[in-house]
């Protein structure tokens, strides 16, 4: 089951951020890496600029979290996890289904170039990798990341965002 959070979910979604991020370790860069990856103030902060989060629920345990953040004229698919158990289930795919079906405005993703499990994961749900020059645009006009982050990161953008772009 897919739903929209509430404040009553702010444990379970700390866990299963911090547990699907072990993915991570070894492979994004070392100099980003730290443990919690994501610390308790870091998410209340998230949610306080705006980080909706829907979560996906297996025998009432949540298993998966996404958000969207709305940026004005783009929305931000921000913060995926699945469980490290539950992963490769199909659970992000109803997660991210469920978040396009929240807005109408083009939407991008931001993630690490070493995730290319994730990366697969974003183009098989029919996202498309823009190039590094739109990317670092992109970046520094909706994300708050640091000038290193951007070097190791990639934007994906959906058919809407794409049509948009080459209108
Ligand atoms: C990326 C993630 C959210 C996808 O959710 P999911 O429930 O595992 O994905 P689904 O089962 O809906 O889709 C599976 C597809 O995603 C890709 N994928 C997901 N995990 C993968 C893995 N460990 N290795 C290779 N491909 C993977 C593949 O294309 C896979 O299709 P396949 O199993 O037929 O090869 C989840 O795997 C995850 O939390 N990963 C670790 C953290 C992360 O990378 N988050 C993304 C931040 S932007």
């Amino acid at each position: 089951m897919i739903r929209n959070s509430t404040d009553a979910d702010f444990a379970a979604i700390l866990e299963i951020v911090n547990d699907g991020a072990q993915r991570y370790k070894g492979v994004i860069p070392a100099d980003r890496w730290h443990e919690p990856y994501m610390p308790a103030e870091e998410l209340k902060k998230e949610i306080a600029a705006g980080v909706a989060f829907s979560v996906a629920e297996q025998d009432g345990r949540v298993v998966g979290v996404m958000g969207i953040q709305d940026k004005g004229d783009v929305t931000l698919v921000r913060h995926a996890y699945v469980a490290t158990s539950a992963q490769r289930g199909g659970i992000g795919t109803k997660l991210l289904r469920h978040l396009e079906g929240l807005t109408h405005k083009p939407v991008l993703i931001g993630t690490w170039a070493a995730a290319t499990w994730a990366i697969d994961f974003y183009v098989r749900n029919g996202f498309t990798v823009v190039s590094r020059a739109e990317k670092e645009r992109l970046l520094r006009k909706y994300w708050s990341i640091p000038a290193r982050q951007v070097e190791t990161s990639v934007v994906l953008a959906d058919a809407r965002w794409q049509a948009q772009a080459t209108a």
